[in-house]
């Protein structure tokens, strides 16, 4: 199918070290859990079984939340802002250090092409802590009133698509203003959080700021409904995410919640068509599709809508599926056989109702769990995969004819996460973004990312904004004065 091959260009496993099982990682030491139960993480990529790690309970969470209590009153809220600084970076350089070695567990564990963990979820991770690494001693000067004041313990989940940087999504800012924390990362998803369980011990980060356990759901909700919490934030599903939001209302805390989208990518006809091509490829098929604010409805104006369609499925020809480590690899595994599930599922319902089907051709391994790069074509803003959430390398295509009716399709969705643009017009950029509810709109590119952004969204897709100045007023108490 493609005029030549490449040979294979595989990353050495050899410079990560998995454990055959882990703890959990409290007060500064790996401790074994209460419950006594371990759960598996495996390779979605093979299937291999990677390593067990520790199912913590409601003891287990409690203990945690404990851990972070004495060492948010013993030492964090006594040490420097510009001593908070140096931990911080102390951090960011090691994870650089360290990169090639987290980059290589991160594909493993998840299944991400090693182009994306090396060149994207690592650094940008770094990047967060040097971020806010600068601002921890800058808070009183930036705009919070007079004596911004941490909230203190904080309960942190993320989910499984990216979870190195999602860590670091949470864990940065609220080091940054002074809070302490217990994070739980997703069930198949945990290597990474608990080698940063090492990097914080190696960085000398006091006992008990950073606590990591890993679970299931239960294990998240006993985190989110412990009574000394005081914020908790959350990226993941709308659904939990509603739980959530009832859980903390019940006792006024406040949260974050980061939660799905169904993105619109318009292109005008007067867009350059090659960059855009480019630029719908990446905001689909980038992480599989397994991300919150994907491009994943195509919205083409339609006197240019069966050219693109051509260029497009050409690019899409060229999407090399496979080994996640070999680092020509552009669409690794699928997450999870649950994921597969339920991106098959969506996509047959696609097909029912009448919307037509195109996958790339590409050989998939026999074995783990994958999904082609796919299109749906005739897609009507009825069809459920016009309106749900199919976090996979499925793109559903509709057209439009002037610019009224794309934005009023783009914000036809109870979400409002992203939005893309995609016209050599700069007023045209400037309309249509204001038009858009959408929490990020890229123009002319999409998927960029920066910790200086502040990311989140309207309605479904959740509750404040992570990254910049707004992201720090999450993780403070703003007194008087506050602007
Ligand atoms: P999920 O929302 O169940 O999982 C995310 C995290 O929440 C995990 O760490 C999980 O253990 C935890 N969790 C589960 N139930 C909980 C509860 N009751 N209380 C507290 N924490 C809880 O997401 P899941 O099942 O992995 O994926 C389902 C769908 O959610 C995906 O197909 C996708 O559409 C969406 N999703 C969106 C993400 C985003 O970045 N916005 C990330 C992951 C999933
Ligand atoms: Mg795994």
């Amino acid at each position: 199918m493609n005029k030549f091959e490449y040979a294979p260009a595989p990353e050495s496993r050899s410079v990560v070290k998995i454990q055959k099982d882990y703890d959990l990682f409290i007060g500064g030491k790996f401790v074994s859990a209460n419950s006594n139960k371990r759960f598996t993480t495996i390779n979605p990529a093979t299937e291999e079984i990677l390593s067990k790690v520790s199912l913590a309970n409601g003891k287990d969470v409690d203990r945690a939340v404990k851990a972070a209590r004495t060492a948010l009153n013993k030492t964090w809220a006594k040490t420097k802002p510009k001593e908070r600084a140096k931990y911080l970076y102390r951090i960011a350089r090691i994870l650089q250090e360290r990169a090639r070695e987290f980059a290589v567990l991160e594909s493993l564990d998840n299944g991400k092409p090693i182009r994306e963990s090396r060149d994207v979820d690592i650094p940008l991770a770094a990047a967060h802590f040097f971020y806010h690494a600068g601002w921890a001693d800058k808070l009183e000067y930036a705009g919070f009133g007079d004596r911004p004041r941490p909230h203190g313990v904080v309960g942190q989940i993320i989910p499984w698509n990216f979870p190195l940087l999602m860590l670091s999504w949470k864990i940065a800012p609220a080091l940054a203003t002074g809070n302490t924390v217990v994070l739980k990362p997703a069930e198949t998803t945990p290597l990474t959080a608990l080698l940063f369980a090492e990097v914080c011990q190696q960085a000398e980060l006091p006992d008990g700021v950073v606590n990591i356990i890993t679970g299931d759901g239960s294990t998240g909700a006993a985190l989110v409904n412990h009574k000394d919490i005081d914020k908790v934030a959350f990226t993941g599903s709308t659904e939990v995410g509603k739980l959530i939001a009832c859980s903390i209302a019940e006792r006024g805390i406040p949260a974050t919640l980061e939660l799905g989208g169904k993105g619109a990518n318009i292109v005008f006809d007067d867009a350059p068509i090659d960059e855009a091509v480019e630029g719908i490829v990446n905001g689909i098929f980038f992480n599989q599709g397994h991300v919150c604010c994907a491009g994943s409805r195509l919205l083409l104006q339609e006197n240019i809508a069966d050219e693109f369609l051509i260029r497009l499925k050409d690019r899409m020809t060229k999407i090399r599926v496979g080994d996640p480590l070999d680092k020509n690899t552009d669409l690794g595994a699928i997450n999870s056989s649950a994921q597969l599930a339920k991106i098959k599922e969506i996509s047959d319902s696609g097909d029912k109702e009448g919307a037509t089907l195109w996958s790339a051709p590409c050989s998939l391994p026999a074995k783990g769990f994958w999904y082609p790069p796919t299109i749906f074509t005739g897609v009507t803003q009825a069809h459920r995969i016009a309106r749900e959430e199919i976090f996979g390398p499925v793109l559903s295509i509709l057209t439009f004819r002037t610019p009224r009716e794309a934005i009023e399709k783009a914000n036809n969705t109870p979400y409002g996460l992203s939005a893309g643009i995609w016209t050599e017009k700069g007023s045209k950029i400037l309309w249509a973004a204001q038009q858009l509810k959408a929490g990020v709109i890229w123009a002319n590119t999409f998927n960029k990312f920066d910790p200086a952004s502040p990311f989140g969204g309207y309605k479904e897709s959740g509750w404040g904004r992570e990254g910049g100045r707004h992201g720090l007023g999450a993780y403070l108490k703003i007194g008087k004065g506050a602007k």
